[in-house]
């Protein structure tokens, strides 16, 4: 792709005419606001869709300001892109299965889970395609969420990296990240419910064919494959290389220039390509509430 039509501000017509979705891009590497689009009309509007899902997959998360949409409509509209998932820790809204809450409130210990750069639920066997974040109720200053592209990512490994990890496969657990602060029974109770996935650490898009980087620090423990004859020569030589080629590959995440970081505003909306990116909502707001309601869309298998 030509890298300044990438970046160029688009106008999409909606099949109706009536309308017309701008797209202006927030970096050359990641993330793009798209305006004149009201989310609760979007649902029903199949074109419509069909840019949004466009511009989803060419700037891997994209933006909407001022949807003062309902809880019903928010569920509605990311329905039209699969199945909804609920989190096992997080727990959905009572009347809206699927609607996870994740809301921070003063007078609660705020619990440190999205504060660490991550792919949403990769201890699934087949993590979320997609979410879509709203913002209820924002902290007077800070709470900004940061996405990085893990596509370029991989792209900017050097060769021989990108030849070592080619056929590894890592775990990714649930039990190591939500399940820390449990006690023993109730965390070994969350992981014979959500057992340990297997992943490859090279995936392939489903829908693109790109190459991602699919380790994240929040959830992947180690590889599974790594002590080969090729990697290890005695037995206690084997884990600091895997060890330390897991961190230099997970640290990936932290380069600027592959991330963009959005302010938010009440009613604004993100949606991301759960397959291509990670994230990381900065928690730099105490004492103030955030809160912010969540869809995620059912995945499919990483190979
Ligand atoms: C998440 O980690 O899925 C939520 C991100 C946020 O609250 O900004």
């Amino acid at each position: 792709m030509n890298n300044d039509t990438a970046i160029a501000p688009a106008l999409v017509r909606s099949s109706s005419l009536t309308r017309s979705m701008t797209v202006n891009p927030l970096t050359c590497s990641i993330g793009a606001e798209l305006s004149n689009v009201h989310l609760g009309a979007a649902a029903e509007d199949e074109d419509l869709l069909a840019e949004i899902r466009r511009a989803l997959l060419r700037h891997r998360v994209i933006f909407f300001r001022d949807q003062d949409i309902s809880r019903a409509e928010h569920v509605a509209f990311a329905r039209r892109f699969g199945e909804l998932e609920d989190h096992p820790v997080v727990g959905s809204h009572p009347d809206h299965p699927g609607l996870v809450q994740i809301y921070k409130t003063p007078d609660s210990p705020l619990e440190r889970n999205e504060n660490s750069w991550h792919t949403d639920a990769t201890w699934r066997e087949q993590p979320p395609m997609g979410c879509v974040l709203r913002c209820v109720e924002c902290p007077t200053v800070g709470g900004d969420t940061m996405w990085v592209n893990m596509v370029m990512a991989y792209d900017r490994l050097p060769d021989d990296i990108k030849a070592k990890i080619e056929p590894l496969r890592a775990r990714h657990s649930i039990e190591s990240s939500f399940g820390a602060a449990m006690p023993m029974d109730k965390r070994l109770a969350l992981k014979a419910k959500y057992p340990d996935a297997e992943h490859p650490v090279v995936r392939i898009h489903p829908e693109t064919g790109e190459k991602i980087l699919f380790v994240n620090s929040s959830f992947t423990t180690h590889f599974t494959n790594y002590n080969t004859p090729a990697n290890v020569r005695y037995g206690l030589d084997k884990s600091p290389g895997a060890a330390q080629l897991l961190g230099y590959l997970t640290s990936q995440a932290m380069i600027p220039e592959y991330q963009v970081r959005f302010r938010w505003q009440k009613n604004s909306v993100a949606f991301w390509d759960n397959r291509s990116t990670q994230h990381y909502a900065v928690m730099d707001y105490e004492p103030c509430h955030r809160k912010m309601e969540r869809t995620a869309i059912i995945g499919g298998a990483t190979d």
